[in-house]
């Protein structure tokens, strides 16, 4: 591993242990005596809480302004004064964010035409592709099972049909999006403990 430090960006449908394996890559970093900060989009942000309120059906607003909206919410994610993953990259911490431009490209692209949505994220994908973007890969039936399980109330994007569609939509931005980028699958299905080191063997390729 080199000396970073890295941003690294954890991907996959709902329900795939992104929270639980990010808490799982922090207390690694952190046995290491290394500073990191953990973050996530939609954000804390004005424009990110204005999304959980289109998410939760509270609000209402075309798919197009949806899209505009993740773009913009991660314009203040990167820039931010204080809270921007960028200042936090220059104050020396790793930034583990859940989520970034794939899932746009993704989650969006059921929607709106997927150029436009990679228009909206070129300013992101210029400024800071992250270093390793892990995808936590999950059957979508099981993504469901444990969605269901949470009992938190279903979100706009939590259907099976949707999840599947949305797995797919994710290998693709992938493969078309994400040339020049370090991307890795991995197979969320696993034991948490193996996902866990399956991840950390990819952070010390860094
Ligand atoms: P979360 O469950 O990871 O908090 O994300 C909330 C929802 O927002 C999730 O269903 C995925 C969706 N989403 C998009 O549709 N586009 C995006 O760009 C991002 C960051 C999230």
């Amino acid at each position: 591993m080199g000396n970073g430090p890295y941003f690294i960006v954890v991907e996959g449908l709902d329900g795939s242990g992104k929270t639980t394996q990010i808490e799982h890559l922090r207390d690694y970093f952190q046995a290491r005596g290394e500073a990191c900060y953990l973050t996530a989009e939609p954000t804390d942000l004005p424009t990110g809480k204005f999304i959980r309120r289109v998410l939760r059906g509270q609000e209402h607003v075309d798919p197009r302004t949806l899209a505009a909206l993740f773009a913009a919410d991660r314009v203040e994610h990167l820039f931010h004064a204080t809270e921007g993953i960028l200042t936090k990259l220059a104050a020396g911490y790793h930034v583990i964010s859940s989520r970034y431009y794939f899932s746009s490209l993704a989650y969006q692209s059921e929607y709106v035409d997927p150029a436009w949505v990679a228009n909206l994220n070129r300013l992101a994908k210029a400024t800071l592709p992250a270093d390793l973007t892990l995808f936590l890969d999950l059957d979508p039936a099981v993504s469901m099972q444990r969605i269901t399980g949470r009992g938190e109330g279903s979100e706009l994007y939590e259907t099976l049909e949707k999840l599947r569609q949305v797995r797919e939509d994710f290998h693709r931005a992938f493969a078309v999006y994400g040339q020049g980028e370090r991307i890795v699958v991995v197979d969320a299905g696993d034991a948490e403990g193996r996902v866990a080191e399956r991840i950390v063997a990819e952070i010390q390729k860094l």
